[in-house]
């Protein structure tokens, strides 16, 4: 029976953070393709000093419960932790880690992705080609938004909503923020301009949301911020799917209020596959791939096995959730 802390990994995460915990720890990596149910988590949590999680996994009470009285550290590999019930942790004494900085660009990144694909209208492009339909060049074919000089609404100003609004300083775009934190210091320096979230919903032409999930933004855009958005205005959303009131957006999809979306994250995910918003022309639905660089989900691997290290010595995390 070895003597190293029990460590429970609930997927398969790259190698490079794996190394880091072989020698300090006995590893029992879930070894399917999907998650593990929440019985899963009870069963193999027991025992454990540790619990390396991802966006997909509820961690509760109970799960933390059935980890006690041996359960010392959660490290998530996620910069979101709204999957883990952080009160409960704290009564218990059990400190949370996550992943923050590393994967800022990466979902920059691809928000400007789905800015520009959902803009120029790619997708429906790439299917006009393969079914066939591309008989000649058209000056009315497939128009888009231009970028250049349209309006750029971030509602959120932490790392990801700057990191996406130097990316549209680079496209000419006009930079409208709402934050409740961010002070007028920080919007010059940015180079963006501070707005109320009605005035933000009125005047852009594409709307990107970069909030944490939490009570106070769960359905932040609902049927009434939809209503005020512009009806040729793309949402896109890269933060969380329950930021978003899903029935009010495809309604205001079906009705025209808007005019497209650009989902990375949904509510619920997977997002089946006879969902109506994935049938729409103009909606655009990826899997959650926000942070999916091999580079970027290393550092993220290596952050959160340094969280559990820490955690596990006792010894202050690296990157605490609080
Ligand atoms: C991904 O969604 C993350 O929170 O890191």
């Amino acid at each position: 029976m070895s003597s190293k802390p029990k460590v429970f990994i609930t997927r398969q995460i790259p190698t490079v953070g794996l190394d880091k915990l072989r020698d300090a720890c006995q590893l029992d990596i879930w070894p399917d393709d999907l998650p593990p149910s929440h019985d899963a988590l009870l069963e193999r949590v027991k025992g454990c000093a540790g619990l390396l999680t991802l966006v997909t996994d509820p961690i509760d009470a109970a799960v933390m419960d059935a980890g006690l009285p041996d359960l010392k550290i959660i490290s998530q590999m996620a910069v979101g932790y709204d999957n883990i019930d952080l009160k409960a942790a704290q009564e218990r004494g059990i400190p949370v880690g996550n992943t923050p900085g590393v994967l800022t660009d990466a979902t920059a990144d691809l928000t400007f992705a789905l800015l520009l694909a959902a803009a120029r209208r790619l997708p429906e492009s790439i299917d006009y080609v393969k079914a066939g339909q591309w008989q000649t060049w058209g000056p009315l074919t497939l128009l888009g938004h231009d970028l250049h000089r349209s309006t750029l609404g971030i509602i959120g100003l932490g790392r990801i909503g700057q990191a996406v609004a130097r990316r549209a300083q680079g496209f000419g775009m006009r930079i409208i923020v709402h934050s409740p934190s961010a002070t007028a210091e920080k919007a010059e320096a940015l180079g963006v301009e501070l707005a109320s979230l009605e005035d933000l919903l009125k005047q852009s032409d594409f709307v990107s949301l970069h909030v944490p999930f939490n009570d106070k933004t769960r359905h932040l855009i609902n049927a009434a911020a939809l209503h005020q958005m512009k009806n040729d205005a793309v949402l896109i959303n890269t933060a969380r799917g329950g930021v978003v009131d899903q029935a009010a957006l495809v309604a205001a999809l079906e009705a025209g209020e808007i005019g497209g979306a650009a989902l990375d994250v949904t509510d619920p995910e997977p997002l089946p596959a006879d969902h109506p918003l994935v049938g729409l022309p103009n909606v655009i639905v990826l899997p959650h791939i926000g942070s999916a660089g091999r580079h970027t989900r290393d550092l993220m691997a290596s952050i959160a096995a340094d969280n559990l290290l820490a955690g596990l010595r006792g010894d202050p995390l690296p990157h605490e959730v609080t």
